[in-house]
């Protein structure tokens, strides 16, 4: 395959909105596209901030910090009333949360880390075995999703997550227009309401 080929399958991968947004060279090394999940720090060990002593890759680091700021953002925002409209939404889990209970909040900080870092390049040692993105949005089939989302609630989360990410240093436009790629290709899974 030609290099003009190869970027332009890439770019029709893109604009198509998959959720996979990289493309591999694999008959030449001159221009394999960097996957999302290596843009992000990739393979590199680097020590674990929430973990003494342990090492994690930086790729999947970057992924779980954005994650667990995306999700104290809604958290709070919704807890001190600023954005009510996520709150029934989340209500299940702002429940527990305020109560004290973060077990499950640490579950789903996990599988979103492992659903971002398994679908964007991160490989054999970021695996989701989470629930799929329709199931998991519709409280008929998880309780844990208070009630289904519309666009709007869609753009408040994507709002919330490209804040998290600026708090966490990840402000490069090419990356944050590969997340926000990510993100557009998985709502019409999780819109499901009007
Ligand atoms: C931006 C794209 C989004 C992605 C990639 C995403 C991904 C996920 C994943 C991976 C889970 C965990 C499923 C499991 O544990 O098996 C989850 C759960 C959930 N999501 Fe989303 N989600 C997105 C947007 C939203 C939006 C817009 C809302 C609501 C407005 C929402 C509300 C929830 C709730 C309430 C849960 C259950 C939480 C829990 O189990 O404690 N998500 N989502």
């Amino acid at each position: 395959m030609t290099k003009f080929s190869k970027i332009a399958l890439c770019a029709m991968v893109i604009g198509a909105s998959t959720f996979f947004v990289s493309c591999n060279d694999d008959d030449d090394n001159t221009m394999a596209a960097p996957s999302l999940y290596q843009k992000l720090g990739g393979t590199t060990m680097v020590a674990d901030p929430n973990n003494p002593g342990q090492m994690i890759e930086q790729g999947r680091l970057s992924y779980r910090s954005v994650v667990d700021s995306t999700i104290t953002l809604i958290v709070t925002d919704i807890v001190v009333g600023a954005n009510g409209n996520l709150g029934a939404h989340f209500a299940p889990i702002v429940g527990e949360v305020s109560s004290g209970n973060t077990t499950n909040v640490a579950v789903l900080s996990k599988n979103l880390t492992d659903f971002f870092s398994a679908n964007t390049g991160g490989g054999a040692t970021n695996t989701y075995s989470g629930i799929n993105m329709i199931d998991a949005h519709n409280p008929a089939t998880n309780p844990r999703m208070g009630t289904k989302s519309n666009n709007a609630n869609y753009d408040k989360f994507i709002g919330y997550v490209g804040a998290a990410a600026g708090l966490n240093g990840v402000t490069d436009p090419v990356i944050i227009g590969d997340v926000v790629t990510v993100l557009e290709s998985l709502r019409t899974q999780i819109v499901q309401a009007p």
